[in-house]
């Protein structure tokens, strides 16, 4: 049975920083960000969204009234949860109307929770193959100004369906994983922003993915000249390019100017959003589906997850006919192109503004569709524009 992702789509916030601006408030040369990160703009997240509303306004663009009676499960990958207890993927399954006979939870493994939750997903439909599963990427990726990581953060979501059949792609059984006990980036209960280990964590997102491509090599047989791309968890956009050329010299020119090519589509999204997190490696997907005009159905994928801590994952999607179809190319054009840029002083305001605590009540208004409304006996309240 053909197992995969029928629909697909993200959500950004409709505010960004131009990297060249933070660049001169930071004392630093544009280039830096530019050239030697690969950021072009960053995304940032005003304090009437959080990882419900990220992932409710993602999934409600793509989901039919009879996808919310067919949905059994809403996954929702994320590292930047507000609640030890409580799920979002609750608060979405009801902001977006699906049956109530359904189970909502999260899954937590830094970057690399929304691959688990897709495979879940995948695992899923093998037994219930008339059914569907909303994954949902979600995140505020956010390390604090001035910060060293300051220019590779972010937000937003990404709303995966996942049915047999699929419109868009199947996922092949070839999954290597690998699970490693390491201290590259990490957020203790009490703390506001990750503490992260910049170049450990460089290094060992391009080591394990040289040990399950490696693996993966071993396991399937196949090469790099096997695939018409690959597709990388976009920490920052020179992060996956660094790792995809530690494996380029063992394949042909051709093969290697044609996952390079991919690539740069791949990451004309993440260039002009940041660091999703959980979202990254999916936002790299949609990219490339989005602009290569050198895809086609049949066109094999090679996807690497990684999460710090770590969790990283290489596995096999293969686009199906008609796959253009559904893809939402001029919508997500128009979501990027329709942002306001902040001056850097608005950025740090609204950056440094945090939603009440200790029952503490607030009050908002924000037209997007599904936005924070107000905080009142540390309960979120959420609306629908
Ligand atoms: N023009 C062009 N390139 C420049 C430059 C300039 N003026 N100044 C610096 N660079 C380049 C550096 O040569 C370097 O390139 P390289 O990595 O190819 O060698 C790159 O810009 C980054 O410079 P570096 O000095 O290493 O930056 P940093 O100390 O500020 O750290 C990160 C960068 C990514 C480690 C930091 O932003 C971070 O910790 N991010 C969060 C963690 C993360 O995303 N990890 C990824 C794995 S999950």
């Amino acid at each position: 049975m053909n197992i995969g992702i029928d629909k697909l789509s993200f959500y950004v916030p409709n505010l960004y920083v131009d990297m060249t601006d933070l660049a001169h408030a930071r004392d630093t040369d544009p280039n830096k960000f530019h050239i030697g990160i690969g950021q072009d703009k960053m995304a940032v997240s005003p304090v009437t969204q959080d990882i419900v509303t990220l992932g409710a306004n993602a999934a409600a663009k793509i989901l039919s009234d009879k996808d919310k009676e067919e949905i059994d499960m809403v996954i929702v990958g994320t590292e930047s949860s507000y609640d030890f207890s409580k799920a979002s993927a609750v608060a979405i399954h009801r902001l977006l109307g699906i049956q109530p006979f359904a189970r909502s939870f999260e899954i937590k493994e830094a970057c690399y929770g929304a691959t688990a939750a897709l495979q879940m997903a995948k695992n899923y439909i093998a037994e219930h193959p008339t059914r569907k599963v909303l994954v949902i990427a979600a995140d505020l990726a956010r390390y604090g100004l001035n910060s060293g990581g300051e220019p590779t953060q972010g937000a937003g979501a990404i709303a995966i369906l996942v049915t047999s059949d699929p419109r868009i792609l199947t996922i092949e059984n070839d999954s290597v994983f690998l699970t490693e006990d390491i201290y590259d980036f990490w957020r203790p209960s009490y703390a506001d922003f990750p503490l992260v280990d910049g170049p450990l964590s460089n290094e060992t997102y391009i080591q394990s993915f040289g040990k399950v491509w490696n693996r993966h090599k071993e396991v399937t047989g196949q090469t790099l000249a096997d695939y018409d791309a690959l597709c990388f968890h976009i920490p920052y956009t020179k992060m996956g390019k660094k790792a995809l050329l530690s494996v380029l010299s063992e394949t042909d020119e051709a093969t290697q100017e044609r996952l390079m090519n991919r690539y740069e589509e791949s990451i004309t999204y993440s260039r002009n959003v940041g660091n999703l997190y959980t979202g990254s490696l999916f936002l790299g997907l949609i990219s490339l589906l989005d602009i290569s005009k050198e895809l086609d159905a049949g066109s094999t994928i090679g996807l690497f997850s990684y999460g710090s801590g770590a969790v990283s994952e290489f596995f096999t999607v293969r686009l199906v006919e008609g796959y253009k179809e559904q893809l939402a190319v001029q919508e997500h054009q128009k979501l990027l192109e329709n942002r306001r840029k902040l001056a850097i002083d608005e950025y740090e305001e609204i950056f440094t503004q945090a939603l009440p605590k200790h029952g503490e009540a607030a009050t908002f208004d924000d037209e997007i569709l599904f936005s924070i409304e107000k905080v009142e006996n540390d309960i979120r309240f959420y609306k629908e524009n």
